[in-house]
């Protein structure tokens, strides 16, 4: 081997700290966002069959629930509204006494150094399912613009720190940051779901969030996942109507656009590890297939070198959890 002329990569994995010295990604506390769902009614906690570890919770569980989210080192929730009551026009979603509205109140008042998310859109409050206004069988656009723009001043009003809208309707950012300036929350920053899939990754969240299209499907607006320019276009929109963050949905699956989107804009860009990337994981660990924790924590670390620098996700308390237990 005297004259063979060959790099020694294996110099910086020979120890522990060596590999650390060199590590060039790291998960932390201040990454995670945690998603929750509210539900109406008293002593409900009601596990997502789909979603193991995953709940449906009443506003009596809430304040419990995000102290011990805030405990473990978490900073940051997303809220979703699952609402006894649904309409055509999803009133639910931006009447001040919604559970989303309610719940969020509680969150600020009891943990107020939580920040709340609070995720814009119709689908869990229309009777027919659909992120917007429905007319003769599709889905119109700039009416449900003037819907959307209500729920997210509602939620502002409320106490949400920030407004997720995630619809996919065209100009929802210019429509609910100018809806919410001329409402005075000009400090209120938008973390747009900018490049957002029609994926099957989201079955399990329809069950726990009750938000199935009742006939047909997303998409007329959200993407298709073949795409990868129109990834950009749409993020291109957003940042020019005025969000402050962008969101990336699903993440696993779509690495490479969450690439495209951190080169391409100065943002912070948000990674939505969905409901059906937390099944996939679950079911092969329950089925003893996979190390739960070691698969987590690679497959988010790789959600990070691909370019994100938060992640929505179903197993921040885990995630949390042990980076706790190696510090
Ligand atoms: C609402 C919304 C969805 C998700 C987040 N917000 C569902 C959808 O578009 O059908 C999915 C999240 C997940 O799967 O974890 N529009």
């Amino acid at each position: 081997m005297r004259d063979l002329q060959f790099a020694r990569h294996r110099r910086l994995r020979t120890s522990q700290s060596m590999r650390a010295l060199v590590r060039e990604t790291h998960l932390q506390h201040t990454d995670l966002i945690y998603p929750i769902f509210v539900v109406e009614g008293n002593g409900v906690k009601n596990e997502v069959a789909s979603m193991p570890g995953v709940y449906q919770i009443s506003l009596d569980y809430l304040t419990e629930e995000m102290k011990e989210v805030r405990h473990l080192g978490i900073q940051s929730v997303i809220i979703f509204g699952v609402p006894q009551e649904k309409d055509a026009v999803g009133s639910q979603a931006y009447c001040d006494q919604g559970i989303v509205q309610q719940a969020i109140r509680q969150v600020k008042r009891d943990v107020p150094e939580l920040t709340v998310i609070a995720d814009t859109c119709l689908c869990q409050y229309t009777d027919h399912g659909h992120c917007g206004v429905v007319k003769e069988g599709e889905i119109v656009n700039d009416e449900s613009l003037e819907l959307l723009v209500q729920t997210a001043v509602s939620q502002a009003k409320a106490g949400a720190d920030i407004i997720a809208p995630s619809n996919m309707m065209d100009g929802f950012v210019a429509a609910i940051r100018r809806g919410l300036d001329e409402a005075g929350y000009v400090h209120t920053p938008i973390m747009s779901y900018a490049v957002k899939y029609a994926s099957s990754f989201y079955g399990p969240f329809r069950d726990a969030a009750h938000s199935s299209p009742q006939f047909g499907d997303r998409r007329a607006y959200q993407m298709d996942p073949a795409n990868r320019l129109e990834a950009i276009r749409e993020a291109q929109s957003d940042v020019e109507e005025g969000a402050d963050f962008l969101i990336v949905k699903p993440a696993l699956a779509y690495l490479d656009i969450m690439r495209d989107v951190k080169n391409r804009f100065p943002l912070p860009v948000v990674a939505y590890n969905v409901s059906g990337e937390y099944s996939m994981i679950k079911a092969a660990a329950q089925n003893g297939w996979v190390n739960e924790q070691e698969i987590v924590l690679e497959k988010l670390t790789a959600m990070k070198r691909a370019g994100c620098d938060l992640i929505i996700t179903y197993f921040a308390k885990d995630v949390a959890k042990w980076l706790n237990e190696k510090q």
